[in-house]
């Protein structure tokens, strides 16, 4: 039987590197292996469970969409859609959410980071994030989601799900694992935990130009360069390090490793250097993108269609479970 393939990805802004090499790189591959029936969503829904802006959500949904055609997500081969439109996977969370206990979620590490980001926004929508993102994936019956490191503790919880209702109930749902990508974890350009959105002058954008990438790699702290040794494990020079080791990986022992090892590193240089092969490959990106803008039609289109194929599977799900649960 094909496998199927589901991620998504939030409508909080544009996208920026650490969800290009932890998430979008994962689901090019898979879409381009004809093993794999893939649907690529932007996470809506999921942006309310935040503080969020009205006119700016609106925005951005359809902004994530064009960043996945951009990047090469294509819809002859896909389904990429908004989640919003599929109002299946709502309906499915909350019956996930009857075998799915308070505690569980509360003690979530992403759970726990956002309350502390947000302490007037402790809601039921963030409470019940997971359980959402548990029927995004298993309404499709998929069983491999590229995404980065940091979802790790959902799919743990969708696999949960999975088997409470499979036991309960007799359906037959997948227990999803994570498709990882060499860029897993991309470290924040600050130095300090990982790239982020919510974090000011942590991340690369995909839209960043080559000065801009030049001048947010050179406020990345380093040290001396002088003292040599083992690569430090957390820091600026780590980030730096990780990131090299992505855009030149045949390069970056002779360019970094070395050097830093016997204190003869140069930063600046180096740095350039860096923004240089990362704009390298953003650059057909953001060409591709500025086509694409002006292509209103082709776009809603893609809206329009993806929404329908999901929508023919979703239902079908649904109405499994709903007969499963006596609810039909
Ligand atoms: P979001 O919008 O927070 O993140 C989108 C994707 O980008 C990855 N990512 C990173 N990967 C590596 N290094 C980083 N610094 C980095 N920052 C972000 C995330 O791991 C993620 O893959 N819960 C999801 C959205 C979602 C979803 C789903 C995903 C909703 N339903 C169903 C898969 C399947 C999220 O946090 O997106």
């Amino acid at each position: 039987m094909i496998k199927r393939v589901l991620s998504g990805i939030r409508a909080t802004g544009r996208l920026h590197l650490g969800n290009y090499l932890g998430a979008v790189k994962g689901m090019l591959e898979l879409q381009n292996d004809p093993g794999y029936e893939t649907l690529f969503m932007v996470a809506d829904i999921h942006t309310i469970t935040t503080p969020f802006n009205i006119d700016e959500l609106r925005k951005n949904r359809r902004e994530v969409i064009t960043d996945y055609l951009a990047a090469g997500l294509n819809p002859e081969k896909s389904i990429i859609f908004l989640q919003s439109e599929v109002s299946e996977h709502i309906e499915l969370a909350f019956y996930f959410s009857s075998v799915t206990t308070i505690a569980r979620m509360q003690h979530l590490p992403t759970y726990k980071d956002k309350v502390k980001q947000h302490p007037g926004h402790n809601t039921m929508a963030l409470l019940n994030y997971p359980v959402l993102m548990a029927a995004d994936i298993l309404i499709y019956k998929a069983s491999l989601v590229p995404v980065g490191i940091d979802q790790e503790p959902h799919l743990e919880v969708t696999r949960e799900i999975a088997r409470k209702m499979n036991q309960q109930y007799g359906t037959d749902f997948p227990e999803p694992v994570r498709f990882a990508t060499k860029g897993e974890y991309i470290p924040s350009l600050k130095g300090e935990g990982k790239m982020s959105k919510s974090v000011e002058g942590s991340y690369i954008n995909m839209t960043d130009d080559l000065d801009t990438i030049k001048i947010k790699l050179s406020k990345v702290p380093t040290d001396s360069g002088k003292e040599g040794g083992p690569i430090p494990k957390i820091g600026g020079v780590r980030s730096l390090y990780e990131l090299y080791k992505l855009f030149a990986p045949e390069k970056f022992d002779e360019d970094f490793t070395k050097p830093y090892e016997s204190g003869l590193i140069r930063y600046q240089s180096l740095k350039n250097h860096l923004a240089e092969i990362t704009y390298k490959e953003l650059k057909p990106i953001q060409e591709k993108r500025k086509k694409l803008e002006t292509d209103i039609a082709f776009v809603d289109n893609v809206i329009k269609e993806g929404a329908e194929k999901a929508r023919t599977i979703a239902s079908k799900t649904v109405n499994e479970v709903r007969q499963k649960m006596g609810l039909l």
